[in-house]
């Protein structure tokens, strides 16, 4: 469950909240991608940037994972991140955490603003744990794909990233979305640091992350349409159910 509380905290202190939500409504509705810059502000993105950093040496991160490959070599060449999920009660997470509220509060806010087409459209009271992912460099790269193909109850994806400095003219790391109807346009999104993008997780937005040359950093968060939840979550216990019939 969202955590509404922070929701009131945060409408009532300077962080844009009002704001924000206006034109991720706006631009989700028009565009069906929005990019906010300068999110947490520069002091608090470097803690959860010093986080990450810590986890990284701490050996949390693991190969991503393709749900149904085994082939490991053949993973590289698709998906070059290195993950760890983080759920918010962990040590040593509490900058990371904080991120999660604010995000959680732009989503619950702009999810409840009445009269305002697709967003609205979504019961979003769910959502995914953190994924820290790490492209090391070295041209690691993720090939263009669709992170929600089959209704698997996400609609909605959430990166925000922590590199000071990119250059992507340097660097690469680009991310390109290939919007479903923008016939031959496409988004390129550089990887900055306190940059926050959002867009629908269907087939609407097929994407890839262009290869790194430099360690690249982003969090994702993937909120939950709750119809589509349950009914993927019905369809999968279905399944098991078949499954273990046929055994
Ligand atoms: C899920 C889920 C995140 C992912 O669909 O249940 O948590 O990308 N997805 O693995
Ligand atoms: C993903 C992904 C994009 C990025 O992890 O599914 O597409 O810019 N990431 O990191
Ligand atoms: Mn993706």
């Amino acid at each position: 469950q969202l955590d509404d509380h922070m929701l009131y905290k945060t409408i009532d202190e300077e962080y844009g909240l009002e704001e924000m939500c206006n034109n991720l409504v706006k631009d989700m509705n028009e565009y069906g991608v929005c990019v906010l810059d300068n999110f947490l502000g520069r002091q608090k993105g470097i803690e959860v940037l010093d986080e990450v950093k810590n986890m990284y040496s701490a050996g949390y991160f693991k190969d991503g994972q393709l749900v149904a490959s085994k082939d490991k070599t053949n993973n590289r060449n698709i998906r070059g991140d290195k993950i760890a999920w983080v759920d918010g009660k962990e040590k040593g997470v509490s900058n990371i955490r904080f991120l999660m509220n604010q995000v959680d509060a732009v989503i619950t806010l702009a999810n409840r603003m009445v009269n305002n087409g697709k967003l609205g459209h979504y019961k979003i009271r769910e959502r995914t744990k953190a994924m820290v992912a790490c492209y090391e460099g070295k041209g690691s790269h993720y090939v263009k794909h669709v992170d929600n193909p089959n209704r698997d109850g996400r609609c909605i994806t959430c990166i925000y990233y922590l590199n000071v400095d990119w250059d992507v003219s340097e660097s690469g790391g680009l991310l390109r979305i290939f919007p479903d109807g923008w016939s031959d346009r496409v988004a390129d999104i550089e990887p900055i640091f306190d940059r926050i993008t959002f867009f629908w997780s269907d087939r609407r937005n097929p994407h890839e992350v262009q290869p790194a040359h430099r360690t690249r950093y982003a969090i994702t968060l993937w909120y939950f349409d709750a119809n589509e939840r349950e009914l993927a979550v019905r369809r999968y216990q279905r399944d098991c159910e078949s499954l273990r019939k046929a055994a």
